[in-house]
């Protein structure tokens, strides 16, 4: 009788145990954990999800500074958060942030884990088809980034042959597969790391948007733009097609902001 009893009592703690472990589990279906938000913890947004009407969740690639970078709080900061902020304050709902490969923004709002991508993203025709862009909000196109004493390389004209970084899944990385063969152009979720390794000399030349190529030259040092600027693009905010109520609400902010002056109040924030 007394063996029955320690039985049962071990058999009923292991369930307890594997029941709360299930439960508590940090980790989402997705394998990714939150990420902070004005210095909150936010919980992990997984799978297809309804959306709570009390949050607006962005989606973001942190790796695009003055746009979208980590500060020395580790915050997701940069132009796109203050204007998701206002976007948030204006529709009076609480702001979270999710920090994702950027090849993987468009799929997040399909599913509805993000209600919007605020990421530096170029209003493409290919884009179009999948989800709805709000008016521009930003004007850039690409450039080359080469070592500093580099004298060969005086445009995107002069890439052939070199090994080139990109950013996976970028517009940069369409221009460069656009000219170039595919062996020669590398692939990184983090362009942050085509840094590293133009500096380290393991690649010639980076592909990337202007206004980031020349936060990181002053980031890094040790690196110059060449060339100008080769294409012509427009960031706009991204949107689930079948949210055109939010596209409209997102549309009517940055009008407001233009109007106020608060949109150039930002620009000079960021880009001055
Ligand atoms: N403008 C480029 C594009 O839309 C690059 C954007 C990358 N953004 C980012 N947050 N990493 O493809």
């Amino acid at each position: 009788m007394k063996k029955f009893l320690v039985y049962a009592v071990l058999i009923c703690t292991i369930f307890t145990l594997v029941v709360f472990a299930g439960c508590t589990s940090p980790e989402g279906t997705n394998g990714e954990t939150g990420d902070e938000v004005n210095g909150e913890v936010e919980g992990e947004v997984s799978g297809e999800v309804e959306g709570d009407p009390e949050k607006i969740i962005m989606g973001t690639n942190a790796d695009f500074p003055p746009f979208e970078f980590r500060n020395d709080e580790n915050e997701v900061d940069g132009f796109d958060v203050d204007i998701a902020k206002a976007i948030a304050d204006a529709l009076g709902r609480e702001l979270v942030i999710e920090d994702m490969e950027f090849g993987g923004l468009t799929q997040a709002l399909h599913s509805k884990r993000i209600d919007m991508a605020i990421a530096g993203m170029t209003i493409t025709e290919e884009r179009l088809e999948e989800v709805d862009f709000s008016e521009p909000y930003y004007n850039a196109g690409q450039t080359v980034v080469v070592l500093e004493d580099e004298t060969e390389i005086k445009s995107v004209d002069d890439l052939e042959g070199k090994d080139i970084a990109v950013q996976l899944g970028t517009t940069g990385d369409l221009e460069a597969h656009e000219r170039f063969p595919a062996e020669k152009i590398r692939q990184y979720n983090k362009i942050n790391e085509g840094f590293l390794d133009l500096i380290n000399k393991r690649v010639d030349a980076i592909i990337i948007d202007v206004p980031v190529a020349e936060r990181y030259i002053e980031i890094k040092g040790g690196c110059k733009t060449v060339g100008g600027v080769f294409t012509e693009e427009l960031f706009g905010v991204a949107v689930s097609k079948e949210n055109p109520e939010l596209l409209d609400e997102i549309n009517k902010v940055l009008a407001d902001l233009k109007e106020s002056g608060q949109f150039d109040e930002l620009i000079s924030k960021w880009f001055e």
